[in-house]
């Protein structure tokens, strides 16, 4: 399906259901992915390409994970995504023993801001609304979130608690670097404010 583009000299976009043919593709955007984030660590990350490897096979053969590909009409990829039908609890209200759960979104960097990931998370939901799924759930990075909220994601209440006390340490540096950074955009704009009376 074409796609429209900030940048009218682009060549049109396709985008289609990925193959195990498209596995190595998928990996290195999921890898690309996560190094954008910043959030893993060099080691982390190389460890991860065959594990993913031996979890994404299975699942896209079995039909359990069905991804897509955006391509420009030379057939190089332009990005990815996927939606996995993950194993879940029966609640009240919804029988479904699987919801489906949107993963590895990734559009390469020249190509963003042309849709790719909107028609691509679009696909992971017309998919499960066809197969009679009512919701649909993701994790957003932060690049991501604006994305899925236009799209009309809304934020949930999920909570997590690190048993990993590395990983710990990890969050709480993270948090007290954000913590670090806003204090400095208000101190920012404090002064900006001060200097417009003055
Ligand atoms: C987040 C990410 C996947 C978005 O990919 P993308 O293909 O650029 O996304 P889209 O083009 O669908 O939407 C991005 C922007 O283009 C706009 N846009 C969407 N369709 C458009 C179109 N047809 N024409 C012009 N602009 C469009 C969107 O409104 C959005 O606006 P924003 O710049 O204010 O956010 C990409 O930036 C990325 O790969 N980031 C690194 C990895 C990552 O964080 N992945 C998400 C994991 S949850």
């Amino acid at each position: 399906m074409p796609l429209r583009s900030r940048h009218p000299v682009e060549e049109p976009v396709v985008v289609r259901r990925a193959t195990l043919a498209d596995t190595d593709l998928l990996v290195a955007h999921r890898l690309a992915m996560f190094r954008e984030m910043g959030d893993h660590p060099a080691r982390a990350l190389a460890r991860h390409a065959p594990a993913y490897v031996g979890w994404l096979v299975p699942r896209i053969a079995s039909g359990e994970l069905v991804a897509w590909v955006a391509e420009d009409t030379k057939q190089r990829p332009l990005g990815s995504g996927a939606v996995w039908f993950q194993p879940s609890q029966p609640r009240p209200g919804f029988d479904d023993v699987r919801v489906p759960y949107v993963l590895s979104v990734y559009t390469d960097p020249r190509a963003r801001g042309r849709g790719i990931a909107t028609t691509i998370v679009r696909r992971a939901l017309a998919l499960a609304r066809r197969l009679g799924y009512a919701r649909v759930t993701l994790h957003a990075s932060s690049q991501g979130r604006g994305v899925y909220e236009r799209i009309g994601f809304e934020r949930t209440t999920e909570l997590r608690y690190w048993l990993d006390p590395a990983q710990q340490r990890r969050t709480d540096r993270k948090r007290a670097a954000e913590a670090a950074a806003a204090k400095r955009a208000a101190v920012r704009a404090k002064g900006r404010s001060v200097r417009a009376r003055t």
